[in-house]
C-alpha cells in the first residue's frame, strides 16, 4: 500500500513523529505540506496528515491543505496531532472539514511533545522533554497503521 505523508512543523516536533512513522512504513513518502491555492491531485491508497495544534485548532496551512487536495475515490485518511496537551476538538475540526470534502478521516491521533508557544510557558525543564519524547517514541510504535 503506498502511502504518502504530509507534515507541517513550526519548530520541529511534528517532522521528527513524522519521520519515524515515514522509516516504519512500507512504501512511504514525505513530504512538507504545501502551502496550496490550487487543486493538488494524488494518487495514494494512504495519506497521512501530521501537523502542530495552534491554538485548539488546525493551522491554516492544514486547512488550505485538505481544501485543495483532490485524491481518486475510498483513499484512506490518517492523521496526528502534535501538541503541548491541549489538543481540544482539533481532529473533529479535521474530520468535519474533511466529510465537508466528501473525503474520510479513519484514524485520527494526538501525540504530546513538549510546547513552543512561549506565552503558555515554553517546553519546561530538559526532564521533562525527555520524558515526552521517550512516552511519544513509544506511542508512534504502537500506531496502527504500523501493525
Ligand atoms: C501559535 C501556537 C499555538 C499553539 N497552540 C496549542 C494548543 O492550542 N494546544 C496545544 O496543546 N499546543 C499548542 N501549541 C504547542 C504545539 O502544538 C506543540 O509544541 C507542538 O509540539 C509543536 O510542533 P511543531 O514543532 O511541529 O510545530 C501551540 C504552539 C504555537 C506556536
Amino acid at each position: 500500500m503506498k502511502t504518502e505523508l504530509y507534515v507541517y512543523t513550526g519548530t520541529g516536533n511534528s517532522l521528527w513523529v513524522a519521520h519515524q512513522l515515514a522509516v516504519e512504513l512500507k512504501e512511504a513518502t514525505l513530504d512538507f505540506m504545501p502551502l496550496l491555492s490550487n487543486g493538488l491531485e494524488k494518487e495514494a491508497d494512504r495519506v497521512g496528515i501530521i501537523f502542530p495544534v495552534h491554538i485548539w485548532g488546525l493551522p491554516s496551512r492544514v486547512i488550505r491543505f485538505v481544501n485543495h487536495l483532490k485524491v481518486k475515490p475510498g483513499t484512506y485518511f490518517f492523521a496526528i496531532a502534535v501538541n503541548a496537551g491541549q489538543p481540544a476538538a482539533t481532529l473533529l475540526q479535521l474530520q468535519k472539514l474533511m466529510s465537508n470534502r466528501k473525503l474520510s478521516l479513519s484514524l485520527g491521533y494526538s501525540i504530546v511533545l513538549p510546547s513552543n508557544y512561549i506565552p503558555w510557558g515554553g517546553p519546561g525543564p530538559v526532564e521533562t522533554q525527555q520524558r515526552l519524547f521517550r512516552n511519544a517514541q513509544e506511542k508512534v510504535k504502537r500506531l496502527p497503521m504500523l501493525s
